[in-house]
């Protein structure tokens, strides 16, 4: 058409398709589909959601100088799926992975024995896929992580929750779970786990407590499903040994992640399992290997720098953690209750009985302040109804600030507490 640019025949054309009726996919949906997705609509001004790291610890240059000096050398290799390295994953990166579990968890593992995903949840799918029919029943801290939660509920996997207390899971209240289902004949599928700076708790589970663990699942026949994406993060760096290193009869899978330690969007994470399981894993794992560039990165970026990079992002986190600590008790005073974490990037918090969280949510959404509510991550959702939990790694130190304040006006308003803020009664 004379005139008429190709921007503008483009423009038309989005009207045209706007007018036009919209084929009805409805009636040809698969059964059982989880509900829509809400649009995304930008993060809030102060987002205490998700599992986001601190933007200003991303190492960017030493990425980007990985990231040319690999694909200087090794960038023809991407013409093959699963470079030289095969189907589990860039070989040099799972040869750091063997090495660093070896010093920080004690794990002795080859890199056969490690499999690279598509981030930790990948693990938690690829675990799944292997064990899990619907109907089947699985052990877990009742309070525990929403993903693995809702892979539960849509597998319908009945989730039986035990109470932790300030050192994690509760072996005597594990001991009469386990014992309960076995009067009921029920085998439960594994016990899950996440003993390491535990979400959204932040405890951590003592040594004496995992041999426990270990000693029960062995004489209830049940294995451990380990899941250990926090450990790199503890204020003190010290940690008692994996339950997988632990472990004298096998028994236990352990997964683990880049995301909190180095940025989630990589996602890469990793499972260590012998190879009769992960060779069960790899016919499910169906998307052709996890994304090489970011484990080509990784594995040229860790084994130089990993161990550096890990303290100074640790010491930054602890300081956020305390600018929230000091916020809330100024802001909520005595009505927001929690336990200082181990490490970590949540902080799991307890407001009174009167505050339902979940209908905090919207309002506190509308003031530019976003939060998890507690029932998301909890088997007891009563239990969880006036807890919440908030990162602290994402915002700003003023956002932070800004964000509880005007969380406690919203909560004020909603709920009538707390009734003084900043120490100035409400009217
Ligand atoms: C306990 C736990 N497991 C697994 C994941 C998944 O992490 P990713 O897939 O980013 O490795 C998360 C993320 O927050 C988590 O908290």
């Amino acid at each position: 058409m004379a005139g008429t640019s190709p921007a503008m025949t483009a423009k038309v054309g989005a009207r045209e398709k706007a007018l036009m009726p919209t084929f009805d996919f409805a009636p040809l949906f698969a059964t059982g589909l989880p509900p829509a997705a809400a649009k995304w609509n930008g993060l809030a001004k102060c987002s205490f959601v998700g599992g986001n790291n601190d933007a200003d610890q991303v190492p960017v240059d030493d990425l980007i100088a990985a990231m040319s000096a690999v694909l200087k050398r090794e960038g023809a290799t991407l013409a093959t799926y699963g470079l030289e390295s095969g189907p589990q994953g860039y070989r040099p990166l799972r040869e750091f992975l063997a090495q660093k579990l070896k010093r920080t968890a004690g794990i002795a593992c080859s890199a056969d024995e490690i499999l690279i995903t598509s981030g930790s949840l990948q693990g938690l799918d690829l675990v799944n896929g292997i064990l899990l029919n619907r109907g089947d029943t699985i052990i877990t801290e009742a309070e525990t992580y929403q993903g693995s939660l809702n892979r539960w509920t849509r597998l319908g996997v009945n989730a039986v929750g035990v109470p932790l207390d300030r050192e994690g899971m509760r072996m005597d209240a594990l001991a009469a779970a386990l014992d309960d289902l076995k009067k009921r004949g029920v085998r439960a599928k594994y016990i899950y786990t996440i003993p390491t700076v535990q979400n959204p708790t932040g405890t951590i589970l003592p040594e004496a407590r995992r041999l426990e663990m270990l000693r029960l699942a062995e004489l209830h026949g049940v294995p451990i499903f380990e899941d250990d994406c926090y450990a790199d993060l503890i204020w003190d760096g010290r940690r008692p040994p994996a339950l997988y290193a632990m472990s004298k009869q096998g028994g236990v899978i352990h997964i683990g992640s880049f995301s909190k330690s180095i940025a989630p969007a990589l996602r890469v994470g990793y499972i260590v399992a012998e190879w009769s399981l992960l060779s069960r894993m790899l016919p499910l794992k169906t998307d052709a290997g996890s994304g090489a560039l970011e484990q080509m990165v990784l594995g040229e970026y860790c084994p130089k720098n990993f161990d550096e990079h890990v303290p100074p992002l640790t010491r930054g986190l602890r300081k956020k953690l305390e600018t929230l600590m000091d916020a809330l008790n100024e802001q909520f005073g005595t009505a927001a209750e929690f336990d200082d974490p181990k490490g970590g990037i949540f902080l799991w918090v307890k407001l009174p009985d009167v505050v339902d969280t979940l209908k905090l949510y919207q309002p506190a959404l509308a003031a530019g302040v976003a939060i998890n509510p507690g029932p998301e991550w909890t088997t007891d959702k009563a239990y969880g109804k006036s807890r919440m939990r908030l990162c602290f790694a994402s915002p700003s130190h003023e956002a932070i600030r800004a964000g509880v304040a005007a969380l406690a006006e919203v909560c004020g308003r909603e709920f009538g507490v707390p009734d003084r803020i900043a120490n100035v009664q409400r009217t």
